[in-house]
């Protein structure tokens, strides 16, 4: 049965050892020699250091092409013309599968032809000295970033390879992600990186980690996305990592997200060990956008605004080609600027909106109900706990793809636009809570005249790529 323990150092050995066997490029990692490197970097790419120092929010974007080349080129690009402050590195889809030989064959087929063939970069494949070469030509810090279930191999390269950033984990990693993983084995892999994470942290080289906050992206209400966040955080600080960027996803209602994110960052605090440094991300919204460029800005902009007022630590950045996919380097940039324009007006101005805090304390209300039923699920241990609890029910994700979560929570918007829940399913939760819930959303359906039922839900997924925030009846209101 596993349990939130940390590995013990033989077993991380033999661990570390094996994973590195799947592959040939896991034949050139060597912990020792690989500490030395890190320790030769200059400050200015020691990632932790640079965001936990930071004045105001950095800016970060999405980026990764299969050539090295390219990749070098690329991030350059989104440095100096997208004045980026922390670099991604975004791995392709079959590194995220494990499919290193279908990796390799992109890679040779981009390399041939000069084309995309895949949709980021294949880090395994690039093995620790493509990854280094990298980190020596990019003058910021850079993460890896990803979706991947299984990623041990992926963070053993890359953290040798000198990357000092790591996105995902066991349940961020696996809900919106995978059918295939089961959630306690995304637990016992996570269990492994974070543990590497640690192994580095103990030689004084922070390796920073930052679960994915968004989530399935869709209306997720904020008191789920940070209890998960919690979660994630304690299990990471077990094994030892002491940097942990907790992450929130924009909803687009502006009091909701300086609620959130405040409560965030409150109950980070208050809830991971004290020898943990916390940080937090605001994701720049994650649901479907406007296929139309200026919208798009406009979407983006909010974010910026919103940024601006609760001033998280970083800022992951949207294009205004989001609705296209992955965006040319333009318009990647430009996303970047537009936020840059946005927050740097905004954070001069002191901004009193009424209700923040009203908000704040219904989400901390709430995420305690999760932690509660967590910790009870679990007898006081989290990886039970949260296995028992999503199997329960008490846990749930909206919109999930993963069987280890059940699906069946289902949010809408009340009538200001905020993200409640309109099914509870087994999800627990105090009754008063849910009183407050079913009363905002009563409100909407008066407003609008029509019941509340799946057909508002189904309206709020596609309201703001059409226009709006909230999922009005055409023509009405
Ligand atoms: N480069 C830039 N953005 C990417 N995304 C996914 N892969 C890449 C990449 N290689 C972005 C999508 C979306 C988010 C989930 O990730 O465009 O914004």
């Amino acid at each position: 049965m596993i349990r939130d323990e940390r590995i013990p150092s033989d077993e991380l050995q033999r661990i570390d050892e094996e994973i590195r066997s799947n592959w040939p490029t896991g034949e050139d990692v060597d912990f020792e020699e690989a500490i030395e490197y890190h320790e030769s970097l200059p400050d200015h790419k020691r990632f932790a250091d640079v965001l936990e120092s930071a004045d105001k929010p950095l800016l970060q974007p999405r980026a990764g092409v299969p050539r090295l080349e390219d990749q070098i080129e690329l991030l350059q690009y989104l440095h100096q013309e997208g004045q980026a402050d922390l670099l991604p590195t975004t791995i392709d889809s079959y590194t995220r599968d494990n499919e290193y030989e279908k990796a390799q064959q992109g890679l040779e087929k981009a390399r041939e032809t000069g084309d995309d063939t895949l949709n980021g970069f294949p880090a395994v494949n690039h093995g620790v000295d493509g990854c280094r070469k990298l980190i020596d030509a990019v003058d910021a810090p850079i993460e890896v970033r990803h979706g991947t279930p299984d990623a041990r191999l992926l963070a053993a390269i890359t953290f040798a390879g000198g990357f000092q950033s790591f996105e995902g984990g066991p349940i961020s990693y696996n809900i919106p992600y995978t059918k295939r993983h089961g959630l306690e084995e995304t637990i016992e892999k996570w269990q492994f990186v974070d543990r590497l994470a640690g192994a580095y942290t103990e030689r004084g080289v922070r390796i920073n980690r930052e679960p994915f906050g968004p989530l399935t992206g869709t209306l997720v209400p904020p008191s789920i996305a940070i209890a998960i966040m919690l979660v994630e955080g304690k299990l990471a600080a077990t094994q030892g990592v002491r940097s942990i960027t907790l992450g929130y996803g924009q909803v687009g209602n502006v009091v909701q997200d300086v609620a959130a994110l405040n409560a965030l960052k409150k109950l980070g605090n208050e809830y991971l060990p004290d020898e943990v440094v916390v940080t937090t991300v605001f994701h720049e919204w994650m649901g479907g956008f406007p296929p139309d460029e200026a919208r798009a800005n406009g979407v983006i902009s909010l974010g910026g605004m919103t940024a601006a007022i609760a001033q998280p630590d970083k800022v992951i950045t949207k294009s205004p080609q989001e609705f296209q996919g992955v965006p040319t380097k333009e318009a990647n940039a430009s996303g970047l600027r537009t936020t840059r324009q946005v927050i740097d007006m905004a954070i001069e101005q002191k901004i009193d909106i009424d209700g923040i805090e009203e908000e704040q304390d219904l989400i901390e209300r709430e995420t305690r109900c999760l932690m509660d039923t967590i910790f009870e699920h679990g007898d006081g241990d989290v990886v039970q706990g949260t296995l028992k609890a999503f199997d329960s029910g008490a846990l749930d994700v909206p919109f999930a793809p993963s069987d280890s979560a059940r699906g069946a929570v289902l949010p809408a918007r009340d009538d200001d636009g905020r993200v409640r829940i309109f099914e509870w399913a087994d999800l627990e939760m105090d009754d008063d809570i849910k009183e407050i819930h079913k009363a905002r959303l009563s409100q909407r359906a008066d407003t609008e005249g029509r019941d509340q039922s799946f057909r508002m839900v189904a309206d709020d997924v596609d309201a703001i790529s059409d226009g709006k925030l909230i999922g009005r009846p055409q023509g009405d209101v």
